[in-house]
């Protein structure tokens, strides 16, 4: 449809019906063909019949022949038959299910994990989905937050690459291409930033660190067109993002320059009331219109509220012209003018999802995504050895992660099943050893997740099933322990304040320990754990976080040496819970607690190490890589004339392997204090034994910009120290100096 044409449709409609173009509701509403199913949920909601069928979207449902009824008979009522948009949360895959987010970050290649949303978005394209909710781009760095496994990390160079590679592959160049969706931007802004990483909790960052930090990777999905942004739950700085006009104007508009729709998150315009911010459902409708909101997801604060704040002159009817034109406009973008049902296809669902092609790129991304914490020589197995699996996660299917809610376990490959294609079966033995969780484990609020919830064993029983196991960890060589959180641990409302593997596991792996010291732990996780004792008892530690679909394929591939690990950690792993928020790109302080230096008066813990477990970027390899010193190409970067950093990486071990060879710089001294260190590139090398390649990067002016004191964005004269390594530890440094 053409602008003009649009503008025309606009202006024919009356308020109630823009409202309602600005309401979401819940998909199930509208999923039975009698239509008396509606009255229920309309009298909770506050609107009428006939609002449900103007409603101009709606969320939480996919498959290509309901949706195709559901747009047939919508349109039918609706009175321009302007099409619905269908959206829904495709996080990490549809049905064929990727690594979580946090571990894609794991990768270092951005472009994977584009691969990974393009065919994400076709399985969601084929089921009749338009829209997906994401990626999700918050910046993290408390493991106690359970979304952290829905972000990129802690840094936002990486994110903003991942936010980049992400949108793209949802939306292509065109989303109205075919197997193409609108992505979703989320949550605007600093969601990641709650206060002791309790879920909704209160942001408060100063507005440097906002910018400086937070703002990076909305930024980066907005500048490649992404179609759609999210507002946060939170507060920022005393005002809630879905009411924060500063926030969603003048930055996220103007300064920005997003000019696609702003959707609330789930219910939050509504929610401003219990945050203390507005009076009553009319005043949150007025405030979120202000700022900006284009469509309120699951109340009707918009579509019972608006029409009336206009007629008595409160808002201005220009408001809702502005927010129902950017939701046409987005209906018009994706084509669904010209064709309602876009990629729907109740055939083509058969054939495209969890094809051979999809879960092959399932196993290499969960294969480039593990991250080997420690190995004393017990990985890659032995194949000659007599090995036992023991724990829980030995058979277990529910590997998808919390927030793959399209996807099924069923279609996950476990280890066990996959060890059995490869394992020599006279040599090896699988044991549960014990539950998931203990059974004075309450996981409040996911009663109604059936099977999910842990299996209550008798006593007894688990008293059988630990001997059983510990028996075979006797007799074996080797033990190879699946464990880790349980997968309802992590993602949304799971904050954690103890940050470990379950007692019950913990218990299991002690008595596995008494009797054989061969431990190799396959760590499942959400987030960030306290791995203090894991990691000093076990002799080698492979993380694995919830891999997906070909979770059991690709860890069978890591344990043999089929796929040489060579993930590295997007977060860092705290030493402990007390330690949280740690991250690598923090501040000097005036007390700096350099090693060896005994001293009382530094910025220190007198319990605990500064330094995290398991640093930013950390990961090894089967094989030993060693890194030249830098050199640089010369000593001074001026406007235009950039310096190369060079260092020669060789593959010094028997096995082929990849490295991430990372970039980090620091501005010693700056009109505000800069980090430590901040990653500014990295460059994966797969090297052969014995081989060796010289990596550069370029560091020119713009690599050193930064939000300066008197507020404006540039670079400042002075001294600079560059790192190259294989983690944000890396001590491999030389010096220059930027002149103008
Ligand atoms: C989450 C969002 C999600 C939305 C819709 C909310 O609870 O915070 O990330 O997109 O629900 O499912």
């Amino acid at each position: 449809m053409k602008t003009e044409d649009l503008k025309a449709l606009l202006a024919d409609m009356s308020l109630q019906e823009k409202a309602d173009q600005m309401m979401q509701l819940m998909g199930i509403f509208y999923s039975d063909d009698t239509e008396g199913i509606l009255t229920g949920p309309a009298s909770q909601l506050g609107v009428g019949e006939e609002d449900f069928w103007m409603a101009g979207s709606i969320l939480g449902t996919y498959g290509a022949k309901q949706l195709m009824e559901i747009q047939k008979r919508y349109m039918e009522r609706q009175p321009h038959h302007i099409p619905m948009l269908f959206m829904m949360d495709v996080i990490h895959g549809m049905k064929t299910i990727f690594p979580m987010p946090l571990a894609q970050g794991a990768t270092f290649e951005p472009e994977l994990s584009g691969k990974c949303a393009s065919v994400a978005a076709k399985e969601a394209a084929v089921s009749g989905l338009h829209v997906t909710f994401s990626p999700m781009v918050d910046l993290v760095r408390d493991a106690r937050w359970g979304r952290v496994m829905e972000s990129t990390g802690e840094d936002p160079y990486l994110n903003g690459l991942f936010a980049k590679a992400q949108v793209e592959g949802f939306q292509g160049d065109d989303m109205s291409e075919p197997y193409k969706v609108c992505s979703c931007i989320k949550h605007f802004a600093a969601y990641g930033g709650a206060q002791a990483g309790r879920d909704y909790n209160t942001v408060e960052l100063t507005e440097h660190t906002l910018r400086q930090f937070y703002l990076p990777s909305y930024k980066a999905g907005i500048d490649v067109g992404v179609g759609m942004v999210m507002t946060s739950f939170n507060t920022v700085n005393g005002i809630p993002a879905s009411t924060n006009k500063w926030l969603m104007r003048d930055i996220l508009r103007k300064e920005m320059g997003f000019d696609g729709v702003l959707i609330s998150d789930f219910s939050a315009i509504l929610e401003t009331i219990a945050h203390g911010h507005s009076a009553d459902e009319a005043d949150a409708a007025k405030k979120a219109l202000e700022a900006g909101v284009d469509i309120d997801m699951m109340t009707s604060v918009y579509a019972a509220n608006l029409c009336k704040l206009v007629e008595d002159g409160v808002v201005s009817e220009t408001l809702i012209d502005e927010g129902v034109m950017r939701i046409l406009e987005l209906k018009n973008k994706l084509g669904l003018f010209e064709n309602p049902y876009k990629d729907a296809d109740p055939e083509k669902e058969k054939t495209v999802i969890l094809c051979d092609e999809h879960r092959a790129l399932a196993r290499e991304a969960a294969g480039k995504s593990f991250v080997l914490l420690k190995n004393e020589g017990l990985l890659p197995v032995d194949m000659s050895k007599k090995v036992a699996f023991v724990g829980p996660y030995t058979n277990c299917r529910e590997i998808i992660s919390s927030w793959a809610v399209t996807g099924d376990a069923s279609s996950c490959v476990t280890i066990e099943e996959a060890a059995k294609e490869v394992f020599d079966l006279g040599r090896t033995t699988f044991h549960q050893g014990c539950q998931m969780l203990g059974n004075d484990y309450h996981l409040e609020g996911f009663g109604n997740l059936g099977e999910s919830v842990p299996k209550e064993f008798s006593e007894e029983e688990q008293k059988e099933m630990l001997e059983a196991a510990v028996a075979a960890a006797k007799e074996a060589d080797l033990v190879i322990m699946p464990i880790g959180e349980h997968f309802l641990q992590s993602g949304e409302a799971t904050s954690r304040a103890m940050i470990d593997v379950p007692e019950i596991q913990m218990n299991l792996f002690r008595e596995v320990a008494k009797v054989n010291e061969n431990i190799v732990v396959v760590l499942f996780n959400g987030r960030p754990l306290d791995l203090r004792e894991i990691s000093k008892t076990a002799k080698a530690v492979l993380d694995v976080w919830f891999p997906g679909t070909e979770g059991g394929h690709a860890i069978v591939d890591a344990l043999t040496g089929k796929v040489n690990p060579s993930g590295k950690l997007p977060m860092s792993f705290p030493y402990c819970v007390g330690q949280v928020p740690v991250h690598y790109n923090q501040y000097a302080t005036g007390r700096p607690n350099p090693e060896g230096v005994e001293e009382r008066f530094k910025s220190k813990y007198i319990d605990i190490p500064n330094e995290p477990l398991y640093p930013f970027g950390y990961g090894l390899s089967y094989t030993d890589f060693e890194i030249s010193p830098v050199s640089l190409s010369g000593d001074v970067v001026k406007d235009g004339q950039p310096v190369k950093a060079v260092v020669t990486v060789k593959n010094a071990g028997k096995v082929e392997g990849t490295q991430v060879v990372q970039l980090y710089i620091q501005d010693v001294t700056a009109s505000v204090v800069r980090p430590v260190k901040e990653l500014k590139g990295f460059e994966k090398v797969t090297l052969c034994p014995g081989e060796e390649k010289q990596v550069e990067f370029v560091i020119d002016e713009p690599m050193l910009r930064f939000l300066k004191a008197d507020g404006s964005v540039g670079s400042e004269e002075g001294k600079f120290r560059v790192w190259i390594g294989d983690n944000s530890s890396t001590k491999n440094e030389a010096v220059f100096t930027y002149e103008k």
